[in-house]
């Protein structure tokens, strides 16, 4: 990655209603990818804001009562405060009210105008106010708005029109020169396939005398611009672009990524892209559209009151917990559904299981046995150095993940190390070595347990600062970027040197990053309770021939059973058998369980790592072919096993 800085805009947004998740999710992408270039000590500009002009926002403001200035002064508030809880770390906070943009269009309109790209005609098409667009009879969809499902209103009138179409052959082109302009490939092709049919022109104005709430045309003072030309010029005010058309020195055009939503893809890989090849500049590098969140597969919306709203999230789970849901539970590009089970059950396997533990199990084994300050390096052995070769891997992928924007994965590589570290306790059992005495094994293996946690800390910091700058304060390391750049350093020699710490350096014990949640906080329970419908009633059970029922036993025969959680955190086939694997199961206790299943039929043992099961915890122990079981999982199926009865709680919550 470059030197020079580094640009990333989100869409403005429209100030007609409050946000929800969908905004936070385009804004956190963006604010996550500039605090990485931040913490490798790169500059970033980060630009995002409010649409305020046009029919929507003038619509709203009337709802209210109100004048569309002080509706939208009004609604930045709003989403100004949404962002300050998000700890977005914008640059600037660009409204398209703002007058150093109105100058800015002013100064295109003029200029474009000068240089014959825009004429006057009259035009008949369909207007949907909730896309703010035109269509023509042909694109609508059983009458509606084909993007947004709104009723539409035939229209005809006398308007400004810029010639896009003089650019569709230039666009096309450089959409197929630059594979990575528009991204995902899927959406490149999509655009492709829409520059297949001819490119009509684009009508830019508003004749004041219908809507007013706009930008004057300064060649005609009878005419506003159209949102969307007056909206896609944020971007280049943002960057210092002045109205005459030069930029100021911060030398911040073009922008690296740009990123939206897929439902605004056309009006920015089309009709963006060819107003900046009218105006004869730079091209932004990438153009990434991600995907759609909905309400456990229903699209939100106010009028079915299903918006999720983040702040309630970061009030159940905090701030760290909401942004990494958001950027880890789907591929940037892709579509996903929301539902508060997954939330926790991410919640719960990855922030509170794996990376809260890693970072609780390190410290509180250094305070027990090792004083509560960093330990010595004694001698590596092969696992540590398999460690440190993980490590090199992972930051260097981190990287390369983050270059395509693809979070998801940039996370799960993270992920793969914290698990690596919780991994490596388990093959080391520091507890073992504490009990034979053995100080200087026990210490090696601590600091690397702490130094895992440096590494991850640093490596998560862009999507969790809080979390991460606490973790690195208890581990004496009081700046993220400090840390973040030296982890950077070390990855770029061949093998990571685990050595960073200050050995003796005291370490803070805390409460655990991320607690447990066994059911779901108050906050979201209330939240669901008026939602909850009743069960659909039970369609008429096919009569199936079944095995003869095992005899009746009492409640209290059943009570005997002690069934919990348990997460499996390592499976392996077992020596001796092959129908058999050995896995460790975490069910809440200090040490995972050993079980003895005969699974290995249907299941590989790396399937299994993660998997949450169903533990009878109170079986007496048995040896299964020389290895000892210490409990059974429940699965289905008589002879064969069809599948593991699975259940979505923390490991050591009673199943009953
Ligand atoms: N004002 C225009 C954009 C102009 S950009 C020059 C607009 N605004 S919007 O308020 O409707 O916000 C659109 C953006 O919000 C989407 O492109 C997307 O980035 C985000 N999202 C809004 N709802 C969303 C989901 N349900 N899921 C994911 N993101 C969505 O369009």
């Amino acid at each position: 990655m470059s030197d020079r800085t580094f640009y990333i805009t989100t869409p403005i947004y429209y100030v007609n209603g409050a946000p929800h998740i969908g905004h936070a999710y385009t804004t956190t992408a963006a604010d996550a990818i500039a605090r990485y270039h931040r913490l490798a000590g790169r500059p970033a500009f980060f630009l995002t804001g409010t649409d305020e002009h046009g029919q929507k926002v003038l619509e709203a403001a009337r709802a209210r009562g109100m004048e569309p200035k002080a509706h939208c002064d009004d609604m930045v508030v709003r989403w100004k405060a949404m962002m300050a809880e998000l700890d977005i770390r914008y640059d600037r906070f660009i409204r398209t009210t703002d007058p150093d943009h109105v100058a800015v269009v002013q100064g295109v309109l003029q200029r474009l105008h000068a240089k014959g790209e825009l004429y006057k005609d009259t035009y008949t098409g369909w207007y949907s106010t909730a896309a703010e667009r035109f269509w023509t009879e042909k694109d609508l969809v059983d009458g509606k708005c084909p993007d947004t499902g709104q009723p539409v209103v035939q229209i005809t009138e006398t308007n400004w029109f810029f010639k896009m179409s003089a650019y569709q052959d230039r666009l096309r082109a450089h959409i197929e020169a630059h594979p990575g302009f528009i991204q995902p490939a899927s959406r490149r092709n999509e655009i492709l396939g829409f520059l297949r049919k001819p490119l009509g022109d684009l009508c830019i104005s508003r004749p004041k005398s219908r809507m007013g709430w706009g930008i004057e045309l300064p060649f005609d003072r009878d005419f506003v611009t159209y949102v969307w030309f007056d909206a896609l010029l944020n971007y280049l005010t943002g960057a210092g672009y002045q109205p005459d058309g030069r930029f100021d020195d911060s030398g911040r055009w073009p922008p690296d990524f740009q990123l939206l939503g897929k439902d605004i893809l056309t009006t920015h890989s089309v009709y963006w892209i060819t107003m900046l090849m009218a105006l004869e500049l730079p091209l932004p590098r990438t153009l990434f559209a991600h995907g759609w969140w909905t309400a456990d597969g229903v699209k939100m919306s106010k009028s079915l009151g299903n918006t999720i709203d983040v702040l309630l999230l970061k009030e159940a789970y905090g701030l760290d917990a909401t942004r990494y849901f958001l950027l880890r539970e789907i591929a940037f590009g892709a579509d996903g559904s929301f539902s508060y089970s997954g939330f926790q059950t991410r919640y719960n396997n990855d922030l509170a299981n794996d990376f809260g533990n890693l970072a609780h199990r390190a410290s509180s084994m250094t305070h027990k046995w090792m004083g509560g300050t960093v330990p010595a390096l004694g001698p590596l052995g092969p696992l540590e150095q398999e460690l440190r070769e993980r490590t090199t891997a992972t930051v260097r992928a981190v990287d390369e993940h983050l270059r395509a924007l693809a979070f998801q994965q940039a996370l799960e590589a993270v992920g793969a190390l914290v698990r690596a570290g919780n991994k490596y306790i388990e093959e080391t059992q520091p507890w073992a070595l504490n009990k034979q005495g053995d100080t200087e094994r026990l210490g090696t293996v601590l600091r690397h347990v702490l130094e895992i946690c440096r590494v991850t800390g640093a490596l998560y910091g862009f999507v969790m600062p809080t979390a991460c700058g606490t973790l690195l304060e208890r581990l004496g390391e009081p700046d993220l970027g400090t840390v973040f750049r030296d982890v950077q350093r070390r990855a770029e020699a061949a093998v990571f040197p685990l050595d960073a710490l200050r050995e003796g350096a005291p370490l803070e014990m805390g409460d655990p990053l991320f607690p447990r949640f066994r059911e779901l906080p108050s906050v979201i329970a209330e939240r669901l309770a008026p939602r909850e419908t009743p069960a659909p009633p039970e369609k008429k059970k096919k009569k199936k021939k079944k095995k003869a029922m095992k005899p009746t036993i009492s409640y209290e025969d059943f009570a005997r059973l002690d069934l919990r959680a348990g997460r499996v955190v390592r499976a392996s086939k077992h020596p001796n058998a092959d129908r058999l694997l050995v896995l460790q199961v975490d069910i809440g206790e200090p040490k995972p369980r050993q079980i003895v299943a005969g699974i290995a039929g249907r299941y590989a043992p790396e399937e299994l790592e993660g998997a949450a099961v169903v533990v009878v915890a109170n079986l007496a122990p048995a040896k299964l072919r020389g290895v000892t079981s210490e409990g059974m999982l429940l699965a289905a199926g008589a002879k064969e096993v069809v599948d593991l009865v699975r259940v979505d709680a923390a490991p050591g919550v009673v199943v009953r």
